[in-house]
């Protein structure tokens, strides 16, 4: 259904339920919001536990509804006001026409009207009543003014409806209240987040008109970007040389050299929270750059190279280090190669891919352990996976954990990493708040 899973991932989603038949769809909203990675509270009223019992809801939430406001044990685990303060967005669906009225009006005199009046955080409604409840003027009025209040409203749809009568009236459908969510900046999981991404490849001159490069192509690294806004960053793309177009809202800086986008990430990277390098830099450039073009003279000739400065170790060793993520790029003992670089640099997270010839038992051609993906194609024999390819697969590891994201075009690839992220940040943040 949706594509990038996990968006909502650690986005606290406080649903509200009021009396109306279409508060059977909100269990389908419930299992879409926490499929896409967020934790939902719920809050009945009285009328629609009436119409669903809440051991649906706590079922598929995971957590015990709220319905009460005078209760001295709900008061004590999570009050009103931390309830309101917990979430991050809060959504009323079915919001009836009561419901509507009450909160239009600033009564509160049950828990989701309360909790309505003390959330700070952005509202959305999902009206759904009979077409001719909805038509009423003041049922109209009261939409007006809480949309003027800011509150953002969802439907609702024409159709046929429970009371056999056609119109207006329809709750919008969890699907589309779910897409909503996904797309407001607020509940995305980068929301706030700033993201540094480098990209695509370098090229080290020799001369005016030579140099040494690699295949890289940027691909994955121009869909991180895109997969990181989508997900509510802001995005700095750090460059080389690529024939792609970075994506419109991302701050580009384009670089040639090794030593250019070393300068380039270093002097950005402190005002970021993450980093993820996914350019191929060169290990070696040229020690001498010929000031004019080299003469094809003797049968062989010797190149003097000198190690580039290594980006990722230094971004790693910073003291105010961001959330830090390399890429490993093997043709061969890739595990082995990317825990070192892993453990070696000091990194948070890796995320390894075979590049050259296939390997001979691909853990790449399924989905491997914990992935959460279907068997994909295997990649054609003579494929070159990783570099200048729109396929990629990635052995993610992190410390005491590795997920397997399984062959698959780099834009969902570049989804399912930036969700992992987000899921391994909260993990840290929560460690680190525990310890
Ligand atoms: C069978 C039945 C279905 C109802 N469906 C709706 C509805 O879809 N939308 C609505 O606004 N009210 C509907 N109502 C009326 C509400 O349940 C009623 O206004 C109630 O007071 C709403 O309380 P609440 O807003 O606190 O949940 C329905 C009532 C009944 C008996």
């Amino acid at each position: 259904m949706f594509k990038f899973r996990g968006i909502l991932i650690n986005k606290h989603i406080l649903l509200g339920i009021s009396g109306g038949i279409a508060a059977y769809k909100s269990a389908e909203l419930v299992r879409l919001l926490r499929k896409q990675g967020a934790e939902v509270r719920v809050v009945m009223t009285h009328s629609a536990m009436q119409f669903v019992s809440p051991l649906t809801f706590q079922a598929l939430s995971g957590h015990p509804v709220h319905s009460e406001l005078l209760d001295t044990d709900t008061e004590h685990a999570m009050g009103h006001i931390s309830l309101a303060r917990w979430a991050n967005a809060l959504v009323i669906a079915p919001a009836t026409a009561n419901t509507l009225a009450k909160c239009s009006h600033g009564l509160a005199d049950d828990l989701l009207s309360t909790l309505y009046l003390a959330a700070t955080c952005p509202i959305y409604v999902a009206p759904a009543m009979n077409q001719a409840m909805w038509h009423k003027p003041v049922t109209q009025e009261n939409i007006q003014k809480l949309k003027s209040h800011g509150v953002i409203v969802i439907g609702p749809e024409q159709g046929a409806q429970a009371c056999s009568e056609t119109g207006f009236g329809r709750m919008s459908e969890p699907v589309e209240i779910c897409r909503r969510l996904m797309t407001d900046p607020s509940t995305q999981c980068f929301s706030g987040l700033k993201v540094l991404i480098s990209a695509g490849p370098t090229r080290e001159p020799l001369d005016p008109v030579r140099y040494i490069s690699n295949r890289s192509s940027g691909k994955m690294g121009y869909a991180l970007a895109g997969a990181a806004l989508k997900a509510g960053a802001k995005v700095t793309l750090v460059s080389g040389p690529v024939s792609l177009l970075a994506p419109v809202d991302a701050d580009l800086v384009s670089v040639e050299t090794a030593a250019q986008m070393h300068a380039a990430i270093m002097s950005k990277v402190s005002e970021h929270d993450i980093y993820i390098g996914a350019a191929a830099v060169a290990d070696y450039s040229p020690l001498l750059i010929e000031k004019e073009k080299i003469k094809k003279q003797d049968e062989q000739t010797t190149l003097t190279l000198q190690k580039t400065r290594d980006i990722l170790a230094e971004v790693a060793q910073l003291a105010n280090r961001p959330f830090t993520v390399g890429f490993a790029a093997e043709t061969h003992d890739l595990e082995q190669y990317a825990l070192d670089k892993l453990a070696r640099k000091n990194l948070d997270m890796i995320a390894a891919n075979w590049v050259g010839q296939i390997p001979p038992s691909p853990p790449f051609s399924k989905g491997g352990e914990n992935s959460e993906l279907p068997t994909s194609p295997p990649l054609e024999k003579g494929d070159l996976g990783g570099f200048d390819s729109d396929q990629n697969a990635l052995q993610v590891f992190w410390k005491n954990g590795k997920k397997n994201l399984a062959m698959t075009d780099k834009n969902h690839l570049a989804e399912q990493l930036i969700s992992l992220i987000a899921e391994r940040m909260e993990h840290e943040r929560h460690d680190k708040n525990t310890a």
